[in-house]
């Protein structure tokens, strides 16, 4: 019998890389998600950090399909509108200086690391060509991204590793002031939240360290905001919160508010690093996409921030001490929950009892639109405690 449904279709033609959930998504609306079997879902995951606005926004809709009906896609030859209007607003709210836009989260951490390179190579010497990054760390699945990610287990089956990166162990400012000391650096690259890590919060201290070593060592300062950007942590960008200013910011995920897009923003001493021929890509700056990002970054200000930051505290309030949860860690509207059962129990027990959730490492993991509204956000939480308690009996 032929196989059309998209369950069987994946099976056979989609090449195996992901543990899917048995979870077909149809469609949704803000922050409830429709399955192919008609059940409805509370969505405390956004595609991962990505539906900031969460699904099918009006804004975001307009933008996009208003940029659709004029031209989808036009070449980095020529001019179009949507990406330099995006580049001002993300150096205004920012105060960076230029911008290169790509496609994703692993794209631009490469271009970040391309820069470093080049940067260190024209400022330092040929030989400080080393990244330093931290253990647990994540910041992609392209070769260079991949060795600059510090946990092995992403490593393995992938030898050798693209050369020039050196780890050091996060909140732990004596082992980076060392790792930094055995290599000639030229830059340090941090996520100031751990997201695929398992959701580790960096400690304000060794953020400020972190600074300082770089200074102290000439290198630059990098920070990789793909999953922590965009208001998700309640400050446009998460090292916002930490007073630091780093010379280059990598973000995606949540700026394209569902669409694919990258950004790599440079600081005064890395704006005219890159120049014509040394980076570049065919879709990078595509007009639908920057339009797309365009209308969420416009509506990221501080009363979002506020209620982002709002909303946060009532999730460490709500889950807090609950039976089978031990612990709430995590910034804004990025959470991770210890819990007693299996992890993987838990969030199948979620999806059973209609609610998506993530989990990152040993937690269960909660990245929600930031505008889910507080009854949508309780009502979620209310499955997570139930499916946690459950997981802990079992
Ligand atoms: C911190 C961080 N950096 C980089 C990436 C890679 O992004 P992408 O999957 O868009 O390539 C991710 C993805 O989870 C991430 O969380």
């Amino acid at each position: 019998m032929e196989k059309t449904d998209v369950f069987s279709l994946d099976g056979e033609y989609i090449a195996s890389t992901y543990a899917r959930f048995g979870v077909n998504i149809v469609s949704g609306k803000g922050s409830i998600l429709k399955g192919g079997d008609g059940k409805e879902y509370i969505d405390l995951g956004a595609g991962i950090a990505t539906n900031v606005f969460g699904a099918c926004d009006d804004v975001w809709i307009k933008a996009v399909t208003d940029q659709l009906t004029k031209i989808q896609h036009a070449s980095n030859l020529y001019y179009t509108d949507p990406g330099p209007r995006l580049a001002r607003l993300l150096c205004e709210k920012t105060g960076m200086k230029k911008v290169f836009f790509s496609n994703s989260g692993a794209e631009a951490n490469e271009c970040a690391i391309k820069t470093a390179r080049k940067w260190a190579a024209e400022h330092l010497g040929a030989e400080y060509h080393t990244v330093v990054t931290l253990k647990n760390s994540f910041h992609g699945r392209t070769l260079a991204t991949l060795a600059a990610t510090g946990q092995d287990v992403f490593h393995r089956d992938f030898l050798p590793l693209t050369p020039g990166f050196a780890y050091a162990e996060p909140n732990d400012s004596a082992d980076l002031e060392r790792v930094m000391e055995e290599n000639k650096c030229a830059a340090l690259l941090i996520e100031t939240v751990q997201g695929e890590g398992g959701v580790n919060v960096l400690t304000d201290s060794f953020v400020a360290d972190a600074a300082a070593l770089t200074k102290k060592h000439g290198a630059l300062l990098m920070v990789d905001e793909v999953q922590t950007g965009n208001g998700r942590c309640g400050a446009m960008y998460s090292y916002m919160n930490y007073g630091i200013a780093p010379d280059v910011v990598s973000t995606a995920k949540g700026l394209g508010g569902g669409l694919p897009i990258g950004a790599t923003m440079f600081g005064e001493r890395t704006a005219d690093v890159l120049t014509p021929g040394t980076h570049g890509s065919t879709f990078g700056g595509n007009p639908v996409c920057c339009a797309g990002a365009e209308s969420v970054v416009s509506r990221l200000d501080d009363d979002l921030f506020a209620a982002v930051r709002k909303k946060s505290e009532m999730i460490f309030e709500k889950l807090s001490g609950k039976p089978g949860i031990t612990g709430v860690h995590g910034r804004g509207l990025m959470i991770g929950a210890d819990v007693t059962g299996d992890v993987k129990a838990v969030v199948k027990g979620c999806i059973e009892r209609g609610a998506l959730v993530l989990s990152a490492k040993n937690r269960v993991r909660l990245t929600p639109a930031l505008n889910i509204p507080e009854e949508t956000l309780s009502r979620g939480l209310d499955i997570l405690i139930e499916a946690a308690a459950a997981a802990a009996e079992a």
